[in-house]
């Protein structure tokens, strides 16, 4: 699945996912989520890759999923795109670099917890928006979180659901490192590269280990959640919060029990 709002490309035994969708804020469409899922497939099965590098724009990562799209998803279905792209990120076996730029909202942030190493500009902005939105977390973000930040400051972020810059995302582990915005991309390649050079079935060794005790656990904790999550988004609080942000207005809540 090829789509012109993702870039793929391979060069120096790194492939390159750029996110461009500019217009929406790169806002993830099912053929986006497609496109991601079979260039991360093909990247891992390559034997001259050693490494993804993973990013959006200079001035904006990504608003998370298409809220337009979450209106018109059939809630029924077994394997929506999102989940498979999801499902293919937690189990790429190659490292995955990403640099992030100005906002990266709701699967924007979750999608960095299952990322090797995450560069983050000073303006990144982070947001886990899902309870607003009438939802519930996915990308097991639910274990994963509370694991890498503690309970608190996972519980302020997901239950308070609001926006939080580079620093806060350093403190909850979610960021591996702040660089400054003219030399994010530079940093994050360089460090894609380093992977690139060092022997790669020890690489791929060392992150299969780091994340064994985790993997089932996270695999059972997704498909948990995307069950949860097909139910919220064709309750009527999503209904209200999505079509709300659609038509450039506050959320009203008032009427739900
Ligand atoms: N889905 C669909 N469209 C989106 C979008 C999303 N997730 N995020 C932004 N857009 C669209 C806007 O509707 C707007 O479209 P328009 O020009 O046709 O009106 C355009 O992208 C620009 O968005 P805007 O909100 O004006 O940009 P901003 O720079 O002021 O703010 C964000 C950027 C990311 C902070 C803000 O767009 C936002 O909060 N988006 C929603 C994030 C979200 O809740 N995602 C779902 C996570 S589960």
């Amino acid at each position: 699945m090829s789509t012109p709002h993702v870039v793929v490309e391979v060069k120096d035994r790194i492939a390159r996912l750029e996110l461009s969708r500019p217009e929406k804020r790169n806002a993830l469409t099912p053929d986006m989520y497609l496109a991601l899922a079979s260039a991360l497939e093909r990247a891992d099965a390559a034997p001259e890759v050693r490494a993804v590098l993973l990013h959006g724009r200079p001035d904006c990562f990504s608003s998370g999923n298409d809220l337009k799209d979450f209106l018109g998803r059939d809630p029924d279905a077994a394997d929506p795109p999102a989940f498979r792209f999801l499902t293919r990120i937690a189990g790429t076996r190659k490292p995955i670099v990403a640099a992030v730029g100005g906002p990266a909202v709701g699967i924007g942030t979750t999608m960095l917890l299952h990322c090797d190493l995450v560069y983050a500009a000073p303006g990144a902005r982070f947001q886990l928006p899902f309870a607003a939105l009438g939802l519930v977390p996915e990308a097991a973000s639910s274990l994963l979180l509370p694991a890498i930040a503690g309970y608190q400051r996972a519980a302020e972020l997901m239950l308070l659901a609001r926006p939080f810059d580079a620093e806060k995302a350093l403190a909850a582990g979610i960021v591996t490192e702040i660089v400054p915005e003219a030399s994010l991309l530079s940093h994050a390649a360089a460090a894609a590269a380093r992977l690139a050079e060092l022997p790669p079935s020890s690489v791929r060794l060392t992150k299969e280990l780091l994340k064994r005790a985790t993997a089932q656990a996270v695999a059972e904790r997704m498909e948990e959640e995307r069950r949860l999550f097909a139910d919220r988004l064709a309750s009527p609080e999503a209904r209200e919060a999505i079509t709300a942000f659609l038509e450039k207005r506050a959320p009203d809540f008032s009427r739900f029990g």
